[in-house]
C-alpha cells in the first residue's frame, strides 16, 4: 500500500496541536500507542512553560500507555485532563496531588461518551499505523483501543507510521463501531472468533494533516518471575476451575476466559495451560499477555479475541515472525466490543481480575490505596465482572511485607460490589461466595483467603459485630486501615482501642 499524505517530523506534527486542545490517542496499554508525537508534544510543553506560556492538553486514550506518552507528558506537566485509565508512576503522583484531573471509567463506555460529546470535542486523533492507503484506510498496529472512534470524531488526524510493525498485520483487526441508542442493534458476536467488522479503520483523507515515520518497539515491559505466592494463586484458580468442570457448573468444552493485567494474571494463565483437565480454551479478553502467546503456540488456547497485544518485545517478535500461524487464531477488536457487556453476558465469560483489597462480604477495591490514592483505574475489570458467567478476583493475602491484610472488614473504596463478585482467591485458598449470605461469606473468606497472621483478628471482629444482615461496625470497619496509617502495620489490632 502507499499513501500521499505530507510527511512531517514529530516536532512539526506537535506544533499543530495547541494549548487547551483534546487529543485522542490510539493504543491500549503501551501496545499500539503513538510514541514520537506525544514525546514531541511534551518537549513543546516544556519549551512553552520555560517561555512563561501555558501549555496543557486533554489526553484520551484506550487505556494505559507507555513512558513516551503518559510518562513524557506527565514529566512535562502537559496533561490537563486524563481518561479513562493510566498506570504511570509520575502521572499517578500528579493525579493524587490534584494537579491533573483524572476520570476513572469503564473502558467499554468511553467511545460512546466521546460520540455523545460528554468529554467535549476531540480536536485531534493521533494514531499509530503499520500501513496507510491514500484513500484513508488505516491498518492499526498492536491494539485497537478507541482509535476508530477518535478517527471518526476528531476534527484532524495525525498518523505515526511505525515500521517496526509489519503491514502484514492486516487481517488481525476487526473494526466495528455500533450505532448509538436508540437505534443500536445487537452486536453480532455469537462465538469468540466471529468477525463482525472490517480489517482496516477508515478516515476521510481530507482530515489527515500528516504522517510521521517511526521505527520503535512497543514499550511493554517484561513480566516478573513467578513467586511462590503468585504460583500458588495460579494453582488455586486452576484447581477451582477444574473442580467446577467436574461439578458440571462449567460445560466440559469450557467457557471463554477473560484475564486481567499484571503478573498475577500472567501466572494464572500459565497455570491453566498446564492442567490436562482443562480442555483447549478460548479467550475473550481485553489484554493479551505473554503467557497467551505460549498457550496459542501450544494449541492450548484455540482462539483469543482481545483489544491489545500487550507483549514483551521477544513475544511480539515471535508473533510477527509467524503471522500466518497467529492470524487465524488472534483477533483485535475496539474496546467497545472486546469489553462489551452484551457480548460478555452472551458468551458466558469466566472473568479473572486482580484486587487491591477485598472485604469480608466480597466487595472489591481495585483502584484506591487506603481509599484515597488512585493506583491505575478500574480499567475493563467492571465491564467483565458485572456481566461474567463466573467472576473471580485474586490477590496475595497480604501486601507490603505482610504488614497489610488485603482481606479487610470493609473495603475503603468499592469498584466491584458483593453482588458482582462471585469468587475470591488468594494464595491461601478459594472462597466461593455464590449462594452464601453475608455471615457465611465472611467465614469463608476468613478461613480460605485471609493470611493466618490476620485470621484471629478478623474472627474477633466478626464476633464483636454479629448483628444485622451484614455484620458490620461503623466505628471499627476501618480500624485496621487507621492502625496501618498510624503504625505502618495492620497486625495485632486491639479492637477495643479503636472504638472511638
Ligand atoms: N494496600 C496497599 N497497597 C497495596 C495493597 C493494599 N491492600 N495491595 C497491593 N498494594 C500495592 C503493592 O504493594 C504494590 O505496590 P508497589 O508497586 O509499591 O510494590 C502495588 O499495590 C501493586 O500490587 P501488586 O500485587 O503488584 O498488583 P498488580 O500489579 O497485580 O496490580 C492492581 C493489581 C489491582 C493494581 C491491578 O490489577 C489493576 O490496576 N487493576 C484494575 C484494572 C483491571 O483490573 N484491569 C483488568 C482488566 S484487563
Amino acid at each position: 500500500m502507499f499513501s500521499s499524505f505530507p510527511v512531517l517530523t514529530a516536532e512539526e506534527a506537535a506544533s499543530l496541536i495547541h494549548n487547551g486542545q483534546t487529543v485522542g490517542f490510539s493504543g491500549f496499554t503501551p501496545a499500539g500507542t503513538p510514541k514520537a508525537i506525544p514525546t514531541a508534544i511534551a518537549a513543546r510543553a516544556t519549551a512553552e512553560h520555560a517561555a512563561g506560556r501555558p501549555f496543557q492538553i486533554g489526553v484520551l486514550t484506550g487505556a494505559s500507555t507507555g513512558p513516551s506518552l503518559d510518562g513524557a507528558l506527565a514529566e512535562a506537566h502537559a496533561i490537563r485532563f486524563r481518561t479513562p485509565y493510566q498506570s504511570n508512576a509520575k502521572l499517578r503522583a500528579l493525579i493524587n496531588a490534584g494537579e491533573t484531573r483524572f476520570v476513572d471509567m469503564h473502558l467499554s463506555v468511553l467511545p460512546q461518551m466521546v460520540r455523545y460529546g460528554v468529554l467535549g470535542p476531540v480536536d485531534w486523533a493521533v494514531v499509530e499505523a503499520c500501513d496507510v492507503t491514500s484513500g484513508g484506510g488505516i491498518v492499526l498496529t498492536s491494539a485497537v483501543g478507541a482509535a476508530p472512534t477518535y478517527l471518526n470524531q476528531a476534527a484532524r488526524v495525525l498518523i505515526e507510521r511505525n515500521r517496526r510493525h509489519p503491514p502484514s498485520l492486516l487481517g488481525m483487526h476487526d473494526i466495528y463501531e455500533p450505532a448509538d441508542p436508540p437505534v443500536r442493534r445487537a452486536i453480532p458476536v455469537y462465538r469468540v472468533s466471529d468477525r463482525i467488522g472490517t480489517p482496516i479503520a477508515l478516515v476521510p483523507p481530507s482530515k489527515i494533516a500528516g504522517m510521521v515515520e517511526t521505527d520503535a518497539p512497543d514499550e511493554c515491559g517484561a513480566f516478573s518471575e513467578m513467586t511462590p505466592v503468585t504460583e500458588r494463586i495460579g494453582r488455586n484458580v486452576a484447581d477451582f476451575l477444574v473442580f467446577e468442570i467436574a461439578a458440571g457448573r462449567i460445560p466440559k468444552g469450557f467457557l471463554p476466559l477473560q484475564s486481567g493485567v499484571g503478573d498475577i494474571a500472567n501466572c494464572v494463565l500459565a497455570a491453566l495451560g498446564t492442567r490436562p483437565e482443562i480442555p483447549p480454551f478460548e479467550m475473550y479478553t481485553e489484554v493479551l499477555q505473554d503467557a497467551v502467546v505460549d498457550l496459542v503456540e501450544q494449541e492450548r488456547c484455540r482462539f483469543a479475541s482481545t483489544c491489545a497485544l500487550t507483549l514483551s518485545p521477544p513475544a511480539m517478535g515471535r508473533l510477527t515472525q509467524n503471522l500466518e500461524f497467529f492470524r487465524p487464531r488472534i483477533l483485535m477488536r475496539p474496546q467497545e466490543i472486546s469489553n462489551n457487556p452484551e457480548v460478555v453476558r452472551r458468551l458466558g465469560i469466566i472473568s479473572m481480575n486482580t484486587a487491591i483489597e477485598a472485604d469480608l462480604f466480597g466487595n472489591v477495591n481495585s483502584t484506591h490505596v487506603m481509599g484515597r490514592q488512585m493506583m491505575n483505574g478500574i480499567g475493563g475489570s467492571g465491564d467483565f465482572t458485572r456481566n461474567a458467567y463466573l467472576s473471580i478476583f485474586s490477590c496475595p493475602s497480604t501486601a507490603k511485607g505482610g504488614r497489610i491484610s488485603t482481606i479487610v472488614p470493609l473495603v475503603t473504596h468499592v469498584d466491584h460490589s458483593e453482588h458482582s463478585v462471585q469468587v475470591v482467591i488468594t494464595e491461601q485458598g478459594v472462597a466461593d461466595l455464590r449462594g452464601q449470605d453475608p455471615h457465611e461469606r465472611a467465614r469463608l473468606i476468613i478461613d480460605h483467603c485471609a493470611h493466618p497472621d490476620f485470621r484471629p483478628q478478623l474472627n474477633e471482629y466478626l464476633d464483636l459485630v454479629r448483628q444485622g444482615h451484614t455484620p458490620q461496625s461503623l466505628s471499627l470497619a476501618f480500624a485496621m486501615h487507621r492502625q496501618y496509617e498510624s503504625t505502618g502495620d495492620m497486625r495485632g489490632i486491639r479492637w477495643e482501642e479503636w472504638r472511638k
